[in-house]
């Protein structure tokens, strides 16, 4: 077994490997009897310490799909609820013999310390402004549904990248595959050392979306933001705010992304959202299928050859 923790480390190989699996694992989530053996006997525990809707749902269906166990445990409901430490749950849940934990955290680094302190696989589904592996492969995934190659697209990430795990992990995979990666938003939330990694960054919107390939939309992080120095939410949405007016710089076949959730109204005009430039339905269909191709090759691995499907 091999843990996830972020993409930073993860080589092209690697992500297309996982990328592969997943067109796989797509066939049997379109399928009428959506349950393969591949992970019977195994064990899954979704750790949540941060509310999640579609992260944990979808990593939920995707262990159940592959005939695993999966309990899903949470601050609230919880004896984490009662103080007990963040080491002794996963010492816990490591005890009762569970073979990866799935695990969203506010701290930066919490999946890297819980694989010093437990033996489970570990698969970061979020930990504070640091990654979300998951996300930027099902987004990388649902990019290719439509796209030949991610090689020379020009990708642009819009919106508070500073706060954002979802934007440094597709960073860090998009350039991996070799996309022409564009960063845009206000100077308090793109700044300009986020260049040593090899992307574009804008703080005109117009520029950033002109001829773009892909845009994906990040949402405000409004629980994070408590500093004058930010715009406004009506600031934001008409300097920043992605709409049909400002898509029409982009490609005519440029596809509008967002990981959800949304502010509607605030960084995406709610008729983008449901356009059909928009895949963001797919994204969230996709995340299914990604994240069992993750569950399978951290817990038994293989290069995908032997899964028939
Ligand atoms: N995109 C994403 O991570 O959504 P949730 O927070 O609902 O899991």
């Amino acid at each position: 077994g091999k843990h996830l923790l972020g993409l930073q480390n993860v080589s092209p190989e690697e992500i297309k490997l996982i990328l592969d699996v997943a067109k796989k694992m797509k066939n049997i989530v379109l399928s009428d009897d959506k349950k393969v053996p591949l992970l019977k006997g195994k064990s899954i525990i979704n750790l949540f310490m941060e509310p999640s809707t579609r992260t944990r749902s979808s990593f939920e269906l995707a262990g159940k799909y592959l005939g695993a166990d999966v309990i899903n445990l949470s601050p609230s409901g919880s004896s984490m609820g009662k103080g007990e430490s963040f080491r002794d749950t996963l010492l816990t849940m490591s005890y009762m013999g569970t073979d990866a934990i799935v695990m969203r955290h506010s701290a930066e680094g919490a999946p890297l310390y819980a694989t010093k302190a437990v033996d489970p696989i570990i698969i970061n589904a979020g930990d504070g402004a640091h990654e979300h592996p998951t996300q930027a492969l099902l987004d990388m995934y649902s990019i290719l549904e439509k796209k030949e190659s991610l090689e020379g697209l020009k990708v642009v990430i819009i919106g508070d990248i500073m706060h954002s795990r979802v934007a440094r992990s597709n960073i860090y995979g998009l350039t991996k595959m070799g996309a022409d990666v564009h960063l845009a938003g206000p100077r308090t939330m793109v700044y300009p050392e986020l260049e040593k990694l090899g992307v574009t960054v804008h703080h005109d919107i117009r520029e950033a979306v002109a001829n773009a390939d892909v845009v994906n939309v990040l949402r405000i992080q409004l629980e994070r933001i408590h500093s004058a120095l930010y715009p406004t939410n009506r600031e934001y949405a008409r300097i920043f705010g992605i709409n049909n007016e400002v898509l029409k710089l982009a490609k005519d076949d440029v596809m509008v992304m967002h990981p959800g959730p949304m502010n509607r109204g605030l960084e995406i005009a709610p008729d983008v959202a449901y356009s059909d430039q928009s895949v963001i339905q797919e994204q969230v269909r996709n995340g299914v299928a990604v994240r069992m191709a993750v569950l399978y090759l951290t817990i038994i691995g293989g290069d995908g050859s032997e899964l028939a499907y």
